[in-house]
């Protein structure tokens, strides 16, 4: 067991998910220094920040070599998929986060929809594609409406629900041809969309040995009453008490642990999240989609809900020491709300300054995602997400009204939120 105050670590990442890495750090026994790469303009206060993106992996390893780093917490997908842990690993750096070979669980479905097959976990009936024409015939007998996939990573938009066949003929077309996201519509796939609710479960994995997280909700969204475009997510709240004890144990036995199995059977040593989007259908919880890290906004609401230290936990997966944890989590809820630029998750503005109240309340976070500290100091709007804020509270009531709250200390010009964030789950309860 790591003793106290030993570790210096690095937060590889740059938004609202590595905010609250980085403050759990800040209040974690067993860390004694954190460094981020590059950080925000939030987390700039926090800790030291290094400008060096996370796609920059020798950079990572040297900046990790030259600040004497034990530990290295990887917050998005990029890194992961382009062997940054592979590379740590190489130079003896521990780290959080699965190497290339399991990174490739989210970033490529066709390799997940395989893998899903071979486990027999309940998952949409799907057909990968390479070319246009199959893929054209293929549509002419499915059912609307259907979803398109780009096979690689594209930033939460490679994913198209098409309700009529000539939406799903150009979206096949968009991808394969135009390459509108680039490389990762190479391959395609072409899923069958599932209807219910859905939620997000996060596995703290290390090999056969897991961990679930609180379960949580996001709202992917743009608009009020999920309308709109799909985004990043534009809030979430924790626990998704749609996720009853007999539904977890469900989800556990036919997703859970086969997944955590078959990708030890696999060969991928797999230390780090896995993060299961699952649709709560009729017929019981389908896989829609791997993810290797944490989801943003869903950490700005798992974080504050656990009473174990959070990166205790990280080191123990990382050190396969796993088993040594017993979860501890509290009884309250917690909502995020996510601000974002007007105009996101297409055009939107950057470079509004920033005035935040302060706010003294440890139940209340303010964890900045897109937003840079200008030479002046002031912070400033840099992405479409620049804030996630977050209410812990007794109840899923109070901490909407205690997050909402906290919107108001937040202003910038192009300011824009969802006011219905954990609102289905509300109206579910009364
Ligand atoms: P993915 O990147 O695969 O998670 O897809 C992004 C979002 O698209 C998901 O969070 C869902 O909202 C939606 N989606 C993906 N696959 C399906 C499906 N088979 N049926 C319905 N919605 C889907
Ligand atoms: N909030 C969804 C994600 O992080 O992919």
């Amino acid at each position: 067991m790591t003793k106290d105050n030993e570790l210096n670590v690095l937060v590889v990442g740059s938004g609202g998910r590595e905010h609250a890495l980085v403050k759990s750090c800040l209040s974690s026994s067993i860390v004694k220094k954190v460094i981020a790469a590059p950080g925000n303009g939030g987390i700039a206060q926090d800790c030291p920040c290094f400008p060096i993106t996370a796609e920059e992996i020798p950079s990572l390893v040297s900046l990790a070599q030259s600040e004497q780093i034990d530990f290295v917490i990887v917050g998005p997908e990029v890194p992961l998929s382009l062997g940054l842990v592979d590379e740590l690993e190489k130079h003896n750096i521990t780290a959080y986060g699965p190497k290339a070979d399991g990174a490739r669980l989210e970033a490529s479905k066709t390799f997940t929809k395989e893998f899903l097959l071979k486990n027999k976990i309940p998952s949409g009936a799907a057909a990968a594609f390479d070319q246009v024409e199959p893929a054209l015939n293929y549509l002419q007998t499915a059912s609307l409406p259907i979803v398109i996939k780009a096979d690689g990573l594209a930033a939460g938009k490679g994913v198209i629900i098409a309700t009529s066949l000539s939406e799903a003929e150009e979206a096949v077309r968009s991808m394969i041809e135009t390459r509108a996201f680039g490389d990762s519509g190479s391959q395609i796939l072409i899923e069958e969309c599932l209807f219910g609710e859905e939620i997000s479960i996060h596995l703290v994995v290390s090999g056969r040995d897991f961990v679930t997280l609180p379960t949580s909700q996001d709202h992917k969204r743009i608009g009020e009453n999920d309308t709109g475009p799909n985004t990043g997510g534009m809030g979430a709240y924790s626990p998704a008490e749609l996720v009853g004890d007999n539904l977890l144990r469900v989800i556990t036995e036919t997703i859970s642990k086969p997944s955590v199995e078959g990708i030890a059977d696999e060969g991928i040593d797999f230390r780090g999240t896995l993060f299961i989007g699952i649709m709560v259908t009729p017929t019981g919880p389908k896989v829609l989609e791997f993810n290797t890290r944490f989801g943003d906004p869903e950490t700005q609401v798992i974080l504050p809900r656990l009473v174990t230290d959070p990166i205790k936990l990280m080191h123990c997966a990382a050190t396969r020491t796993l088993s040594s944890i017993t979860l501890e989590i509290k009884p309250e809820y917690a909502l995020c709300v996510v601000l974002a630029s007007q105009g996101y998750p297409n055009s939107y503005p950057k470079g509004e300054t920033v005035t935040i109240e302060q706010n003294s309340n440890s139940n209340q976070f303010i964890f900045h995602a897109g937003t840079k500290q200008a030479e002046d100091g002031s912070i400033q709007t840099n992405r479409g997400r620049v804030f996630g804020v977050t209410a812990l509270a007794s109840s899923l009531e109070e901490a909407a009204r205690d997050a909402y709250a906290l919107t108001e200390k937040v202003s910038f010009t192009s300011k824009y939120l969802r006011s219905d964030i954990g609102a289905k789950q509300l109206k579910r309860t009364n």
